[in-house]
């Protein structure tokens, strides 16, 4: 047997210890329940050696959709083990979870049209019609609900109201943003009292990963402050944004959504289903709109906050996501793989990092703040071959799959040395490895 299909093999025995039946954990023990993106990501692993076991991966995110299209980013698990988590949540207060199982209250970026089409491209042309036509109107619905809802004053991107949508938690434009407008008293003082060791005490996480590893003390307690201002208001986006006003264009989420929408159309165009006028102008609008994040004079794309409408400048692995997004001009294409290929930024022997390596929030294995993580790598390889920059995706497609043969199937990635980070046995690590494997 070759290294590569050696390495195929131990990615789907990850998936294996991991999969619950109809869903796959991202870990056993760091994530017991199921996760918007990581089933997206796991689905298109999946898609390359069981169809029917990614479609069922689908159809269980599915299963937890609202009544109102939205797709929550957490399904929980129904055993008592982790019955607590859904209580934090409480998503029974929405009339719009449902009924038969409890979720979160807020969503993650929408690669469902990506993951679906992925399977779609596995099956001959007439199952993936039948597949299309079984997943259509719930992807419809998730599209809808996201200009309806999150797009209120019709500009074309679409807002989130937590970091945990934005799938990149503790990365620095968001943390910078809530340290200068949402840090309640009490968190100040806990972090001037430098308390947090108290804190560091009491998590789940850190029973399992360094706490260095993880998001600050300080950090997890702001996500589930900010958390629970949106279960007060019943995770009504009307209420929310009257109140707290506080609430981001997301960068990485808009580039995703631009992709999603062109996968939408190619759907509905394959079975003949019409997707509403106004709807498509909203579409397209989004792909102007994501010009209007970028900045001229540091020559990169940014998230924007959504009242201001002020760019957050501050750089992280979302500069790289319009390649995914794929309309962007060459010109600034050229200048997101400038960045990749320098060293002080994107490009350290084991990219590409969640923060560029001169960025003063820095860490080399601070979660979201400069570890390598597998998705985001994937979301970049497609968009550099997509965009025609195929030695740039081919090099960054064969140094993670030599990272992850090397230190294993690890969440993240020192982004300097190729140590691993987090915890062990991670799906979508293996199931995007499977994908690049695949295509080899
Ligand atoms: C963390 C990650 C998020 C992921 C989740 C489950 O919250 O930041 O992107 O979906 O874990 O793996």
């Amino acid at each position: 047997m070759d290294k590569h299909s050696d390495l195929i093999n131990a990615a789907r025995e990850v998936l294996d210890i991991n999969d619950l039946g109809s869903y796959t954990v991202p870990s056993r023990e760091l994530y017991p329940h199921q996760w918007l993106w990581d089933s997206c990501f796991i689905a298109i692993g999946l898609a390359n050696y069981d169809t029917d076991r990614a479609k069922t991966e689908i159809l269980s995110l599915i299963n937890g959709q609202w009544s109102n299209g939205m797709l929550p980013n957490v399904i929980f698990a129904k055993s008592s083990d982790h019955s607590k988590d859904a209580d934090i949540w409480k998503s029974w207060l929405s009339p719009f979870s449902p009924d038969h199982l409890s979720t979160s209250g807020i969503t993650q970026p929408p690669m469902l049209a990506e993951a679906i089409v992925r399977i779609g491209q596995k099956l001959s042309i007439a199952e993936r019609r039948s597949w299309y036509r079984t997943v259509f109107k719930p992807l419809l619905a998730y599209h809808s609900w996201l200009y309806n809802e999150r797009d209120p004053h019709q500009e074309g991107l679409v807002l989130l109201v937590h970091p945990w949508e934005c799938g990149l938690d503790n990365t620095p434009p968001w943390m910078s943003e809530l340290h200068s407008h949402l840090m309640p008293w009490w968190i100040r003082l806990i972090e001037k009292l430098r308390l947090d060791w108290v804190i560091n005490l009491l998590r789940r996480d850190t029973r399992h990963v360094s706490v260095e590893q993880r998001p600050s003390a300080i950090e997890a307690l702001t996500l589930f402050s900010v958390q629970k201002r949106l279960m007060r208001k019943a995770y009504n986006v009307d209420k929310i944004l009257t109140h707290s006003l506080f609430a981001i264009e997301d960068l990485t989420f808009n580039s995703i959504l631009i992709r999603a929408n062109e996968h939408l159309l190619d759907i509905a165009k394959t079975i003949k289903e019409e997707v509403p006028k106004e709807l498509i102008q909203q579409m397209e609008k989004t792909e102007s709109a994501l010009e209007q994040l970028w900045d001229p004079y540091t020559n990169q794309y940014y998230s924007r906050n959504f009242v201001t409408h002020d760019l957050i400048k501050e750089p992280s692995i979302a500069a790289m996501m319009p390649l995914y997004a794929g309309v962007i001009s060459k010109d600034k294409a050229d200048k997101i793989t400038q960045m990749l290929e320098n060293k002080r930024l994107f490009g350290p022997a084991y990219p590409v990092p969640s923060a560029p390596i001169n960025s003063p929030w820095f860490r080399a294995t601070g979660y979201w703040q400069g570890p390598t993580w597998m998705n985001t790598n994937w979301l970049i390889i497609d968009g550099l071959h997509r965009m025609g920059y195929t030695s740039h995706a081919d090099a960054l497609s064969e140094v993670s799959v030599e990272l992850v043969n090397r230190s294993g199937f690890y969440e993240y990635y020192d982004p300097t040395t190729g140590d691993p980070a987090g915890i062990d046995n991670f799906s979508w690590t293996a199931a995007v490895t499977v994908d690049l494997l695949s295509k080899k």
